[in-house]
């Protein structure tokens, strides 16, 4: 049995002081839902306020990027140890991380082997573009992110890692993949890679989620699927009914 798992993906949005204010108003409906892994995923500046609004509560915090080196001269980064000091999560391989920054499958490995050497839980996210996905390639780029960017990776550990499925042309769009489709990514491309990689067993150990667009409104439809474990949450984590609704679905 995998247990559900939904985390927020703020992005680039809210201040410190605007990200203590929706922490706040979150935190008690939140923690009443049993069940789910929960966690909340703000920018680096809010990370210390927020994992001292979430002392004692079952929410976890995580980091939506991080550098692979441990230290040193690489101004802007942000390293491994320093997300570890506040959360037990990391966010990798994000789309906008690979369509903006600069992000390629050989990055998000690097940070994952980071991850695993630091004990963070990674939320590694894989997923086609528009144009890859119109020309019926999203088998062979779904396959390659999840081979190249989980290679390496020691089997013991790999359980612990959580998969993203988030179609790029379903994020921040409005136009959510339907859940037949987003199933049939992870069932047929992303456990079979998975089964590759770590054997079957540990395939069916690892959580996989669908991400683009879900709202409380859509979100019960993708977890009524044998293959999806939860959910990836942009635009609807900032909100507070939105989120709440959509954990609470999970948990069902
Ligand atoms: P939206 O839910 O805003 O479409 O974003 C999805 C996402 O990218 C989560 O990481």
């Amino acid at each position: 049995m995998r247990k559900p798992f939904v985390a927020g993906n703020w992005k680039m949005n809210k201040t410190v002081a605007e990200a203590r204010e929706l922490v706040f108003n979150l935190n008690k409906q939140l923690s009443e839902v049993a069940g789910v892994e929960k966690v909340l995923c703000p920018p680096f500046p809010s990370l210390v306020a927020v994992s001292g609004l979430l002392e004692g509560t079952d929410i976890g915090l995580g980091a939506q990027n991080m550098h692979w080196e441990e230290k040193g001269a690489f101004t802007g980064e942000v390293s491994p140890g320093m997300v570890k000091e506040f959360c037990g999560y990391v966010i990798l391989g994000h789309s906008e991380r690979r369509a903006y920054f600069g992000e390629t499958d050989e990055s998000v490995n690097r940070k994952l082997i980071a991850a695993q050497k630091i004990g963070l839980t990674p939320i590694v996210c894989v997923g086609e573009t528009l144009e890859q996905y119109e020309s019926n390639r999203t088998s062979e780029v779904v396959a390659r992110q999840t081979s190249l960017g989980l290679k390496d990776i020691d089997p013991a550990f790999a359980s612990r890692i959580v998969v993203a499925y988030e179609p790029v042309w379903a994020i921040g769009t409005g136009k959510a993949s339907t859940a037949d489709n987003a199933n049939a990514v992870v069932k047929d491309i992303i456990r079979p890679e998975l089964a590759r990689l770590f054997g079957n067993e540990t395939a069916q150990a690892i959580r996989v989620l669908y991400g683009g667009s879900v709202t409380a409104a859509n979100a019960a439809e993708y977890f009524a699927q044998p293959d999806i474990d939860g959910a990836l949450v942009g635009g609807a984590s900032l909100k507070v009914d939105e989120f709440v609704a959509i954990t609470k679905a999970a948990a069902k």
